[in-house]
């Protein structure tokens, strides 16, 4: 049987479909493309505020109180933050690899599609590691600043700090070293 929340996860893979042709499009588009691609665009924009918008007010709304409980009786508040840290690292992974490609004795022809990817890698880190700043700042470091002590703080950071070097030499750092 499907699992219960099967609809969510299929309007989400939707979302993302139409998103990335979105993506595609708008990569590939010429500036001598966009007068005639007028309704097109604007369309992209419907997208966002039409389908998009509506379903993170939904989530809002509904999904996210539902959450709230479930993660107070059974989840961990801050899994989805440690779901950012992976994905940065595969990211990182992805940057390193389009930078071998780039610097690799290559046709010019394949250092350019090197380079395209490796532009589109950065920018999908700059989302990444701004939002997850900002989560972190926000949400986590703003209650640590209301409710500990700078003691306590110190003590947080002391943790930090001893974690990162006691692994450095490990070779599977996800989720170890402070992103
Ligand atoms: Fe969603
Ligand atoms: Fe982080």
């Amino acid at each position: 049987m499907a699992q219960p929340t099967a609809r969510i996860r299929q309007h989400h893979s939707e979302l993302m479909g139409k998103f990335h042709q979105l993506v595609e499009t708008v990569e590939a588009l010429q500036t001598g493309d966009v007068t005639q691609r007028r309704e097109e665009l604007q369309g992209f924009v419907t997208f966002f505020l039409e389908e998009l918008l509506p379903h993170a007010e939904s989530e809002e709304h509904a999904l996210y109180p539902a959450a709230d409980d479930l993660i107070c009786q059974h989840g961990r508040p801050t899994a989805t933050m440690s779901l950012d840290h992976e994905a940065i690292v595969e990211r990182i992974d992805d940057f390193k690899e389009c930078i071998r490609r780039v610097l690799a004795d290559e046709t010019p022809q394949a250092r350019d599609i090197a380079l395209a990817c490796l532009k589109r890698v950065i920018h999908y880190l700059d989302a990444l590691l701004s939002v997850h700043f900002r989560k972190e700042e926000e949400a986590l470091l703003a209650l640590m600043d209301e409710h500990l002590s700078h003691e306590e703080a110190q003590e947080v950071i002391h943790r930090m700090h001893g974690h990162g070097e006691h692994h450095e030499h490990h070779e599977h750092h996800t989720n170890i070293f402070p992103l």
